[in-house]
């Protein structure tokens, strides 16, 4: 499944907040330039997590993370400031330059601002006979917003297009519409934890998708899981334990952690029940994540 996802052009990461999309989405970067692909993670709202994972400074446009592997931020305000100057010879330029008049404007036009982002998308997983600057990518990962701020966003060419319908505009939000339909092209990817919580926020992402965009999951990423050491015995002998002293601490961890992977198992079968593709990946017991604790994430997703 891993491997299909790595033939799109974009795939779209999403999920509940705070619950790994940024790192699954440098992840599945990281596991695309290993392959021998020129990928970009893209992150939006002023974000910068994967330069951060891999310690390089965030520079102007694409900065390049390791070999084969560039991240870049996308300012939404900045974008539609950036479009509405390419596009709109006629937007006074008073409107572009005064913080007031340029706020009624994004707020008059709802979308507008994740619409241009997603051109911006669109644009980066073109070759360079669309790009005047940086390089050209095989696969551009997008490490969107969280669950229904992305369903809103995907959805955009859709409302938009429903507008405009003649001219350049018309045809840029075009392209960027069939690009998000196109399962050769696009794929989509839910990140989620072993919680009730997360797992029904995939649910409802999945049908959202289904919904809005005739377009299914093609993984769920649960994240953070703990590993499921005991056996039923052991974990009968190691309750008898709980009580006596130093063991019964180290005992009472071990049962804890038991517990949780069992929440997690439980709700992991949720997800295989309405017959989503999952794959765990397993929560990496270190202060902070670095490029090694990304490199065992992707070992794991390309192991499946
Ligand atoms: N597998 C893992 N093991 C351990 N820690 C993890 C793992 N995945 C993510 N984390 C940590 O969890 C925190 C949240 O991760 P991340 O920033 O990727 O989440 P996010 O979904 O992008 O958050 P946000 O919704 O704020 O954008 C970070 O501190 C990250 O280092
Ligand atoms: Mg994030």
């Amino acid at each position: 499944m891993i491997t299909s996802l790595m033939t799109r052009k974009l795939i779209v990461v999403t999920g509940k907040g705070g619950v790994g999309k940024s790192t699954i989405a440098t992840s599945l970067g990281l596991l695309a330039a290993r392959n021998g692909l020129r990928a970009l993670v893209v992150e939006m709202g002023g974000q910068q997590i994967a330069t951060g994972l891999f310690a390089v400074e965030a520079g102007v446009g694409e900065t390049k993370l390791t070999e084969n592997l560039w991240a870049i931020t996308i300012d939404p305000d900045a974008a539609l400031v950036e479009w509405l100057t390419a596009v709109g010879g006629s937007v006074p330029a008073r409107l572009l330059t005064s913080r007031s008049s340029f706020r009624a404007f994004a707020a008059a036009a709802p979308g507008a601002k994740e619409l241009v982002s997603l051109v911006k998308v669109w644009e980066l997983t073109q070759s360079e006979r669309w790009r005047k600057r940086g390089g050209r990518y095989d696969l551009v990962i997008l490490d969107a917003p969280a669950t229904g701020h992305a369903l809103a966003l995907v959805r955009s060419p859709a409302t938009y297009g429903a507008i405009a319908r003649v001219g350049p505009v018309a045809a840029q939000i075009r392209h960027v519409g069939d690009l998000l339909a196109d399962r050769d092209r696009t794929g989509y990817v839910a990140v989620a934890q072993g919680s009730e919580m997360a797992i029904t926020e995939t649910l409802e992402l999945a049908e959202g998708l289904e919904r809005d965009m005739h377009r299914e999951l093609d993984t769920v990423i649960v994240n953070g899981t703990f590993p499921r050491r005991f056996s039923s015995e052991e974990l009968r002998r190691l309750a008898t334990l709980e009580s006596s002293g130093t063991v019964g601490s180290a005992a009472r961890a071990a049962l804890f952690v038991a517990d949780r992977a069992r929440l997690q198992h439980n709700q992991i079968a949720r997800l295989r029940r309405q017959h989503l593709h999952v794959l765990a990946v397993p929560f990496i017991f270190q202060a902070r994540l670095d490029p090694a604790a990304l490199a065992q994430i992707a070992d794991r997703l390309a192991a499946g």
